[in-house]
């Protein structure tokens, strides 16, 4: 089944219960954490999620976008994480398996993600331990940035690695996605799909996942 994971990134922050009111038939929230450093934006913290944690039921999947995440994996995990994804390109590999491990002890989902320009060879170390795997498809910083198609291979040949490994790890696609787009992402692989504008920008948020997780391989 495709999951949903609506980008408050596109929603308006004064209005923030309201518009995660609106999404709550997607299947998890996608926040986004900037520092500033890792990516050019500065975006939400700790106690933005604290605040999210307090009025949703809803799987919260959190994408850090910070240097050096293995800082704060815990702290996003106790805060009311359920999925904590952090990036490859930005922390040791000795930190990598040591934030994994620790989230696992918190009873909490690992993931990794890559930027576009990154092979999914960065994430062979780790395939085994991850609950998820997130494939950048725009390059991380900005909501409503244009879909990378170069990005489609490495979502077969991810989807590729986990059936061979028989491991049930998620397959996350971040950026640019769109009923269009999404059938591309779906037909090479990925099974969740993140869209901030596409569904923020809906006049029917509801419909517009529903279209989203019933859009077809092509
Ligand atoms: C970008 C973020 C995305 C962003 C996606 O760095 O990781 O989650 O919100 O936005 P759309 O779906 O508008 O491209
Ligand atoms: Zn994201």
């Amino acid at each position: 089944m495709i999951k949903i994971s609506p980008s408050i990134l596109s929603a308006d922050f004064a209005r923030l219960g309201y518009e995660i009111e609106s999404v709550k038939s997607a299947d998890y929230l996608h926040l986004d954490v900037m520092d500033g450093v890792f990516v050019p934006n500065i975006t939400i913290g700790l106690p933005v999620l604290e605040s999210i944690r307090k009025v949703t039921d809803m799987p919260l999947d959190v994408h850090l976008m910070i240097t050096s995440p293995s800082r704060y994996t815990a702290r996003f995990a106790k805060a009311g994480a359920d999925i904590v994804v952090f990036h490859v390109e930005a922390e040791t590999r000795e930190n990598i398996f040591l934030a994994i491990e620790e989230l696992h002890d918190l009873g909490k989902k690992a993931g990794l993600s890559i930027k576009p320009d990154t092979p999914v060879t960065a994430l062979q170390p780790y395939i085994e331990m991850l609950d998820l795997i997130l494939v950048m498809t725009v390059e991380p910083g900005y909501g409503g940035q244009k879909f990378i198609a170069a990005t489609l291979p490495k979502i077969s040949g991810l989807r590729r690695m986990i059936g061979e490994r028989l491991l049930s790890c998620e397959l996350e696609v971040d950026g640019g996605i769109n009923p269009e787009t999404a059938g591309l992402c779906v037909g090479a692989g990925a099974n969740v799909l993140v869209a901030g504008k596409d569904i923020f920008q809906s006049p029917d948020r509801a419909k517009r996942i529903a279209e989203l997780r019933g859009v077809c391989k092509s």
